[in-house]
């Protein structure tokens, strides 16, 4: 396992530390990888182009515009690649990315950037140390970043402490590492996994819709996941405040039953896995008013029809799928979700009681029971990542017998 093959999008920024960028861009090289290379204006003060280009074997980029007239684009960089390191990264540039202050070529393709990222700060010990270098660190984390410490020694400056840039092997051994505990995990390489996740809105009238308390956490969670394990996710989601930035999920957003069923059988056949964690609406209004419906009369009344069952029509023709269903129940919790997993020609179906505390539809957290036809395992209360990964791991080891 090695980096070889890999994608490295380097961003230099204007600090001394940017000498060292040269003896990466060689290892990475050497190990096989590929290395593209961009520049804050300030940081051609440190290095040159040329140096860098020669070493890394493609042009570097510092502007929007090339000579020639052409436009560097940003979101075709940060697309490209498998992971993006800014290194040196200065006080300025952190700032800049932490809160979107998009004035260079480095910024924008930070902001259009989709893969894991990675800083080496460098900066002389106060500014190191400064409460806003510390919380814009903290940021930076909090995005998910993965920030590389730098080390103590004699700065630039003079001043002895931490600043230093890591050095190169430190780096290089943290993006390795990075890329070798990605292949180990890579569990659903290969596979590709239909998620259906949120509620369904049923229109009422132009205005108005019948729908429920689902978040999407749990079908977010899962896609999250399972695109960590290598596999292809095609996440159909109804109306949530949810977001997914992932380039192995394909996000497709629908609003009522009969968009998700069509969504869902537009991928069936290709599909390997499928889990059901929407809450799809039973029923919808039989006619949906043209124009918004007035409060002239004391009562309303409302004819609701069933809607397609999904997970049903799934098991109905289910070839090769392993199917995952969602039961969420108030009484006869175990005897309902056993009838809905027969009854629904399912694999596995994950139960949530609303009787537990902590567990179901709004909440960050979620307490599940697993259920096969032969099997039963029950779980704790935990976050819905959590979860993701428990139902993913029970998953994985059925695909297995
Ligand atoms: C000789 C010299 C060394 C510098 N070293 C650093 C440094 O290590 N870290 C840092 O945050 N800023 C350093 N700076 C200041 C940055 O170059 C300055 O903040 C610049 O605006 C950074 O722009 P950039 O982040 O767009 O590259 C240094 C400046 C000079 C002149």
């Amino acid at each position: 396992m090695s980096i070889s093959g890999k994608k490295i999008l380097i961003a230099i920024s204007g600090g001394i530390a940017a000498y060292k960028i040269h003896f990466l861009i060689r290892d990475f090289v050497k190990k096989g990888a590929e290395v593209q290379v961009i520049m804050t204006p300030d940081a051609e003060q440190f290095v040159t182009k040329l140096s860098i280009s020669t070493l890394s074997k493609k042009p570097v980029y510092t502007d929007f515009y090339s000579d020639n007239g052409t436009w560097n684009s940003h979101v075709e960089l940060a697309l490209w690649a498998d992971v993006m390191l800014v290194a040196p990264c200065t006080a300025n540039t952190l700032s800049k990315m932490v809160h979107g202050m998009c004035d260079n070529l480095v910024i924008a393709t930070y902001m259009s950037a989709k893969c894991p990222v990675f800083i080496a700060p460098a900066m002389d010990l106060d500014m190191y140390v400064h409460p806003s270098t510390r919380k814009n660190l903290e940021m930076a984390e909090s995005f998910g970043h993965v920030v590389i410490p730098a080390e103590s020694g004699e700065l630039a400056s003079g001043l002895i402490g931490q600043g230093r840039m890591a050095e190169p092997e430190t780096i290089s051994n943290t993006i390795e590492n990075f890329f070798n505990s990605q292949q180990e995990a890579q569990t659903l390489r290969g596979k590709v996994v239909l998620i259906t996740a949120g509620p369904t809105y049923e229109a009422l009238d132009p205005v108005r819709f019948i729908g429920n308390h689902s978040s999407g956490k749990m079908g977010f969670s899962l896609a999250e996941e399972a695109s960590k394990r290598g596999a292809k996710v095609i996440l159909i989601s109804g109306p949530t405040a949810q977001t997914i930035n992932d380039k192995n999920v394909e996000l497709h957003k629908i609003t009522s039953a009969k968009e998700m069923l069509a969504k869902v059988f537009e991928f069936y056949d290709t599909i390997d896995i499928g889990i059901a964690s929407a809450a799809v609406a039973d029923y919808a209004p039989k006619e949906v008013a043209k124009e918004k419906i007035k409060k002239n009369d004391e009562n309303l009344t409302l004819e609701l029809v069933k809607n397609p069952d999904i997970l049903k029509t799934m098991g109905e023709k289910k070839t090769h799928q392993f199917l995952v269903g969602f039961a969420l129940e108030t009484q006869n919790e175990e005897e309902n979700a056993k009838g809905k997993l027969e009854k629904k020609n399912l694999d596995m179906i994950v139960l949530n009681s609303l009787r537990d505390e902590g567990a179901g539809f709004k909440n960050d957290t979620n307490k599940i029971k697993i259920f096969t036809r032969t099997e039963k395992k029950e779980f704790d209360l935990k976050s819905k990542d959590e979860v993701a990964k428990d139902i993913l791991n029970f998953v994985e080891s059925q695909l297995l017998k």
